[in-house]
């Protein structure tokens, strides 16, 4: 048992975090053109018009409740008046809210991606099995908030929150994980498997966010005139050749 919370809580974080780093560097380096969402939205765009936005709004308030859960030290919202309970009842209501957008807008986006051919199609083994892992991870998630809710509270601030701040300084406390109920245990785990996954799949593309979109030109000219090739005269943004 010791060993197998050593391994969980001690290793698998690192193992999974070496994985998405090596994974990402890797991919980007030999699958540069298959780097994409693989976008099927020519197929198929009604429920994608939905179900895509409830998936991603819904995740970032999700992502944003972690980091403030599991970032930011108790004595730190305790020390500007925010207590455990008033906390609590915070993190539970918007909790509650991201988890149900998040889990309703991917269940859409599978449901569509089932029962549209094409899209089905063009789905690859490793997108299926990461789908498996991020229902699960949404899902477990989800269920640990809503025990945490009817059932006995639990404050995991106290425990799973320090265990992983302890990552980062390189001295995880793997015995704050030990004591912890079995629902954050699957929680966790799941979530770590799904980021060793995340490079093989389509989900690369988060890495990938086209911020250059905000500032090049709507359409892009290029020029035939000599006074625009590359070496005559500096081209002005968003006018840059593309070849050497
Ligand atoms: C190592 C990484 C992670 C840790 C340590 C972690 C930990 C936690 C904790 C402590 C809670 C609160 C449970 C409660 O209210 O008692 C939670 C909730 C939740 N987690 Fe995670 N989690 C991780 C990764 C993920 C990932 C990758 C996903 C999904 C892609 C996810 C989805 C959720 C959801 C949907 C909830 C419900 C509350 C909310 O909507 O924020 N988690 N997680």
């Amino acid at each position: 048992m010791a060993a197998l919370t050593t391994f969980l809580w001690g290793a698998l974080p690192y193992l999974a975090v070496a994985l998405l780093i090596s994974g990402t560097v890797w991919r980007y380096r030999y699958d540069r053109f298959g780097w994409t969402t693989r976008s099927s939205e020519l197929y198929e765009s009604r429920l994608l018009r939905i179900g895509s936005p409830l998936f991603h709004v819904g995740l970032l308030f999700v992502i944003a409740g972690h980091v403030v859960g599991l970032f930011v030290p108790q004595s730190w919202t305790d020390a500007v008046g925010l207590h455990e309970s008033a906390y609590h009842a915070l993190a539970l209501a918007l909790g509650v809210v991201a988890g149900v957008l998040t889990f309703g807008g991917l269940a859409l986006l599978i449901w569509r991606r089932r029962t549209t051919g094409p899209v089905f199609l063009g789905t690859t083994r490793n997108d299926k099995v990461m789908y498996v892992f991020l229902v699960a991870a949404l899902g477990t998630g989800l269920a640990t908030t809503l025990i945490n809710a009817f059932g006995a509270t639990y404050n995991y601030r106290d425990t799973v929150s320090p265990w992983l701040r302890g990552l980062f300084r390189l001295v995880p406390d793997t015995g704050l994980m030990a004591r912890v109920p079995t629902e954050y245990h699957v929680h966790v785990t799941v979530a770590l498997l799904l980021f060793a996954l995340l490079p093989f799949t389509r989900l690369v593309h988060a890495f990938t966010a086209p911020v250059a979109y905000l500032f090049r030109p709507y359409v892009v000219y290029r020029s035939r005139d000599d006074a625009r090739r590359p070496g005559t005269a500096r081209p002005r943004r968003g006018w840059e050749g593309t070849g050497p």
